[in-house]
């Protein structure tokens, strides 16, 4: 599925890359129109374990995480397809439809842009988020890495579209204003790249008392050991995958140091300040 998506994406121009669904811009070799009506209608069930997360604030991490977590109390493997819910024709749906308990699955879309079904059914989410800054930085390597998006010259460019979200699935700030209003509600758990990353084992301990799982510390233990950096790249690099070798960069909390200028972080933190100054949220992103 890959394969036939990097395909089009050499023989697609750089300035035709993303394309703008309802304002916001979206790779448009994963995502159109169809698929993203189609979704509207989605049937989430019960038992999904859903991971929601702006792009860039640890998805592959935490959909390791939770693929692990279901293979080792399930026995089951992940689906042989993009578990991220808005990428890939409509027909993925009748498939997802078909995918035995529990499913483990994505997003990257706005709170407002989650299909209803997983409210209607109190679906338990995931949210993962990471500092702004580390966010920006991953981001815009990834720009630059991903055959299916454009390319950034600069990382001063990449910073102004950043910072006036006009980046794919839009401004980082609008997704952490919607999640910060939602931060206790009962189905929801938000998470961080930085605490996964002071205390795995902690963080995956977290995550399965959430999900109501009961997990032995060894099988705990042994969930956080394949989760970590090192472990996830050799096992990348096992499979020989290039195009996934992308989703794993430095991993590290505060490289944004090597990026950002004086005037660059006092903008993005005012920034911060104005949106999340003294909130939950705003607390737990703190760097
Ligand atoms: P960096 O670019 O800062 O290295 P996403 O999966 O949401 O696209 O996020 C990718 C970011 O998560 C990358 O950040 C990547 O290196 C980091 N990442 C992925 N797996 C990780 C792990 N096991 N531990 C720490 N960081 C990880």
């Amino acid at each position: 599925e890959v394969e036939k998506l990097l395909d089009e994406s050499d023989k697609t121009p750089q300035d035709k890359k993303l394309t703008q669904i309802n304002g916001v811009l979206y790779p448009g070799i994963l995502c159109t129109e169809e698929t993203f009506k189609a979704l509207e209608s989605f049937e989430a069930r019960e038992d999904d374990l859903m991971l929601v997360s702006y792009p860039k604030c640890g998805t592959t991490w935490s959909l390791n995480l939770l693929n692990d977590m279901v293979q080792t109390i399930y026995n089951k493997d992940p689906p042989n397809m993009i578990q991220i819910l808005e990428f890939g024709a409509p027909d993925k749906y009748e498939k997802l439809n078909e995918e035995p308990a529990p499913r483990v699955l994505g997003t990257h879309l706005h709170y407002d842009n989650i299909p209803q079904s997983f409210f209607n059914k109190k679906v338990k989410l995931l949210v993962v988020f990471r500092n702004p800054k580390d966010t920006a930085v991953s981001f815009f390597h990834f720009y630059n890495k991903n055959p299916m998006l454009p390319n950034y010259s600069s990382w001063d460019t990449f910073f102004e579209d950043f910072i006036g979200g006009k980046v794919c699935w839009g401004s980082y700030f609008d997704h952490a204003l919607a999640w910060n209003q939602h931060i206790d509600d009962d189905d929801v758990l938000i998470m961080t790249f930085e605490e996964m990353k002071e205390d795995l084992e902690a963080a995956v301990k977290k995550i399965s008392e959430f999900y109501g799982f009961s997990m032995s510390d060894e099988q705990v233990h042994n969930v956080a050991e394949k989760g970590t950096f090192t472990a996830m790249k050799e096992k990348l690099n096992n499979i020989k995958n290039e195009f996934a070798q992308i989703f794993l960069r430095k991993g590290e909390v505060g490289d944004w140091k090597n990026h950002f200028s004086e005037a660059q972080s006092q903008e993005i933190d005012a920034k911060f300040e104005a949106c999340l100054a003294g909130t939950k949220l705003g607390d737990m992103l703190k760097y």
